[in-house]
């Protein structure tokens, strides 16, 4: 069968660190990846390298029959793979819906021929998807961090991605927000009311110290330790597997 994403044998070292040795996975279509393990573990620099924002060492990276390995950052959102990252940095003194704009522009989006106006409703549905419609005229730099956290997936949301990659997106999210992101999440995965390419529903891989979110939302959860990986399985397997206690959930809980 076709691979709608897979990776291989990903390596990446700093200097004297190894920050990530051989990991690999494939994904599904609206198939859920939750990615977790300790600080350290590797996870950022593992979605680092399936955006382009880091190049690996070894391994390679295919997205729908493609290869992504050496593709620009740009070039794999306008295939359809968007991401966003652990620290949020908004254009702060522009109004909320101009930052989704800037998203908009991505080539999957302009390509169709699509200018200003088609971007604003295009920004305001991205808003709307993620409940932040009525702050579309609030300077960025206003928001609350949950506010952020959710901005960013407009932006990213913005670009119709088939595979959105998502670090700690409910990292400094109160219980209400958390909730309000997981059921938009979990939405998004299915499809349906937002845009076309989104009826069909979108896959993610979602890296997330917040385990019992992930759990609700994850079929699948994969565990780095040291840069390699420790576990793979059903979210309910996963965290009863004794190496992954001991490596992990155990520190979380102390
Ligand atoms: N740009 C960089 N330069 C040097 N070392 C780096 C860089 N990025 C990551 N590292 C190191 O690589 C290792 C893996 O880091 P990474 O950020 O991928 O971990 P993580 O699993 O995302 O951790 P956390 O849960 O704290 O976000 C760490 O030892 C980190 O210090
Ligand atoms: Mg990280």
């Amino acid at each position: 069968m076709a691979a709608f994403f897979k990776c291989a044998g990903l390596s990446k070292r700093f200097g004297g660190v190894q920050a990530v040795r051989g990991v690999g996975f494939n994904l599904l279509p609206q198939e859920i990846l939750g990615l977790i393990g300790p600080n350290g573990a590797g996870k950022t620099t593992v979605v680092r390298m399936i955006m382009g924002l880091v190049r690996p060492e070894q391994g390679h990276l295919l997205f729908k029959d493609r290869d992504i390995t050496r593709m620009s950052p740009w070039r794999r959102v306008s295939l359809g793979l968007t991401g966003t990252f652990q620290n949020s940095r908004p254009l702060r003194n522009l109004p909320v819906l101009a930052n989704v704009m800037v998203a908009c522009q991505s080539p999957r989006v302009a390509r169709r021929g699509q200018w200003l106006k088609t971007m604003e409703a295009r920004a305001l549905e991205a808003l709307e998807f993620v409940g932040l419609a009525d702050l579309a005229m609030t300077p960025a730099a206003s928001l609350s961090q949950g506010e952020l956290k959710r901005l960013e997936i407009a932006r990213a949301l913005s670009t119709e991605p088939e595979l959105l990659v998502l670090d700690e997106p409910f990292a400094g999210l109160n219980e209400a927000e958390t909730r309000l992101l997981a059921n938009s999440l979990a939405q998004l995965r299915r499809g349906g009311k937002f845009g076309r390419v989104h009826s069909e529903g979108c896959a993610m891989i979602i890296v997330e110290h917040k385990l019992a979110e992930l759990m609700r939302l994850a079929d699948r959860i994969l565990v780095l330790h040291f840069g390699e990986v420790l576990a793979e399985g059903r979210p309910e397997d996963v965290v009863r597997d004794p190496r992954v206690v001991e490596a992990y959930i155990g520190a979380e809980v102390a």
